[in-house]
């Protein structure tokens, strides 16, 4: 599965941490946009969708969330608690995050602007593109195509 974890180096001193992010360096892309969910209710679940093309990499910068990953064949569960742990996350992977502390700040730094059509938004439709996408890289693969 195309999602990894990121260990980021925590430069500190007597006065306390800090961690820097270069696009390119730390993370494998050029970072076009960041946003960040904070003040999340209680049992609220996020995400529940994948994209076409958008990679991105998730960092609980303060409190704690669960992302749940899944690439149509394998499901994984990946606990974001620290400042210094990014989950990068490849396109054509389903996300969901739950179980936010109320002090969590998920920073998300992403690969391209905002576009809702990049986004699927139902689990069956992008099982069946993952699918068509395997069958159409096999085909390419023997030349077929
Ligand atoms: P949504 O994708 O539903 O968030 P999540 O995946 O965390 O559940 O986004 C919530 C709203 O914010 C939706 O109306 C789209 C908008 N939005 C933007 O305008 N720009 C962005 O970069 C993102 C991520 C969302």
């Amino acid at each position: 599965m195309n999602v990894k974890l990121i260990e980021f180096e925590i430069m500190g001193d007597e006065r306390g941490s800090l961690v820097a992010i270069e696009e390119c360096r730390q993370v494998p892309f050029r970072i076009k946009r960041v946003y960040y969910i904070f003040g999340t209710k209680p049992y609220v679940q996020r995400g529940a969708h994948a994209h076409k093309e958008l990679q991105q990499v998730l960092i609980a910068v303060s409190g704690s969330c669960t992302v749940v990953v899944d690439d149509g064949f394998e499901r994984r569960e990946f606990e974001m608690n620290s400042p210094n742990k990014g989950l990068f996350i490849d396109k054509l992977i389903w996300r969901e995050m739950k179980d936010f502390s109320s002090d969590c700040v998920l920073l998300v730094l992403a690969n391209d602007y905002y576009s809702e059509f990049d986004y699927i938004r139902n689990y069956a439709e992008f099982k069946k593109y993952v699918v068509s996408r395997q069958m159409i890289n096999v085909q390419k693969s023997k030349g077929l195509m």
